[in-house]
């Protein structure tokens, strides 16, 4: 759980912008609630000195300083590079450099790297041409040299994978010592593309587990493209996708309802159930779907989507999930206990909404 520049900040992030949200993940009680990293995304890097050292651009004048910084608040620091020449939006990548690089970032106290493909693309096309097995296994060679020089430097950094998912990434990320993997292209702040990331990572839940999760990419939570309930449905959705929760909005200007979102303890427990278990589809009618995610204690998270533009009907049935008539009923987003009739839990979810609800029995 953190925050991560790119999504709302993206190329103008800087020293202030990281700092500030440092402050207001403490100030807003997101760090109370768990988040703890705070993640540099893409155009930090500036130029590499004549012994090869990458240097922050002037946006960010003293790196080492900085997470002095966030660490002085509790928290971590992330920083983004790639295995190519050049990053996704055209600055310094690690390639020819990347036990340097990794040294560098543990010197400055870095604790997370997001290691983005983007032009190592070209480097693999140029040394396989028309051979797409043979460039696979060179992308998954630059995963794992940059492994072995974050292990190589002595400090705990999280490793976590991004290029979108290619040669499903989930059957060989955990082998390159990855933490996350991003299984998809990029979010974006509308209903549309979250959902069509969301409700698309079926299948996957077999290969998420404590240390090495899937990641549908991060939050646009109180970006301000959705509605209250669109982004209630992302939330949830991500809570029983078990993902990894960060929060892409600027932390210094947030509602109260985007707070209620990003802090609400009750979906933010499912998200990090010790258990680890990923969740899934458990019935679809119409636009309307069930997904299920097993807890630990023996209970269960239920998300109630609606992904129609009217409100639809939805009922629960307790017996279909393996819980008894009488299990106990509580909905997470109102924070009450319910209760099911005759076994069977029906309530109106609003268009594009959601309703999440933890079953125990
Ligand atoms: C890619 C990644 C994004 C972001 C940008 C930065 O598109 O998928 O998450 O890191 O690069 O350039």
């Amino acid at each position: 759980m953190g925050w991560n520049s790119w999504n709302h900040f993206a190329g103008k992030v800087d020293d202030a912008d990281v700092r500030a949200a440092a402050d207001y993940m403490v100030s807003s009680g997101m760090k109370a609630a768990g988040y703890t990293y705070i993640n540099i995304d893409d155009t930090w890097q500036g130029e590499r000195d004549a012994q090869g050292f990458i240097h922050p651009n002037s946006k960010f004048p003293d790196m080492k300083a900085l997470a002095d910084y966030v660490h002085s608040k509790g928290l971590r620091l992330g920083i983004y590079s790639s295995p190519g020449p050049k990053t996704c939006a055209g600055y310094a990548g690690s390639y020819g450099h990347v036990r340097q690089d990794a040294d560098t970032y543990a010197k400055w106290g870095i604790d997370y790297l997001k290691y983005d493909l983007c032009s190592f693309r070209d480097i693999m096309q140029k040394e396989a041409p028309n051979n797409p097995e043979k460039q696979n296994q060179l992308m998954i060679a630059a995963y794992r040299q940059m492994h072995d020089a974050l292990l190589a430097t002595g400090r705990p950094i999280v490793f976590s994978l991004c290029q979108y998912g290619w040669d499903d990434v989930w059957k060989w990320g955990a082998s390159v010592g990855g933490n996350l993997w991003r299984t998809t292209g990029d979010i974006q702040d509308n209903y549309a593309r979250m959902a069509e990331i969301g409700f698309n990572q079926l299948g996957l839940a077999k290969y998420a587990g404590p240390g090495h999760w899937n990641d549908p990419d991060m939050l646009e939570v109180g970006n301000g493209g959705m509605t209250y309930d669109e982004y209630k449905t992302h939330m949830s959705l991500w809570a029983i996708l078990a993902a990894p929760l960060l929060a892409g909005n600027d932390l210094s200007h947030m509602s109260a309802q985007t707070i209620s979102i990003l802090t609400n303890r009750e979906v933010i427990a499912v998200d990090q159930d010790p258990l680890g278990k990923e969740g899934s589809r458990a019935f679809a009618v119409g636009m309307t779907e069930i997904w299920t995610r097993p807890l630990s204690h023996g209970a269960l998270a239920a998300g109630l989507f609606n992904r129609d533009t009217v409100a639809h009907s939805v009922t629960l049935d307790l017996h279909a999930i393996g819980y008894p008539a009488n299990a106990k009923l509580r909905d997470l987003w109102e924070h009450e206990d319910v209760s099911a009739t005759n076994g069977r839990y029906t309530v109106t979810v609003p268009s594009h909404g959601v309703v999440m609800l933890k079953v125990s029995r």
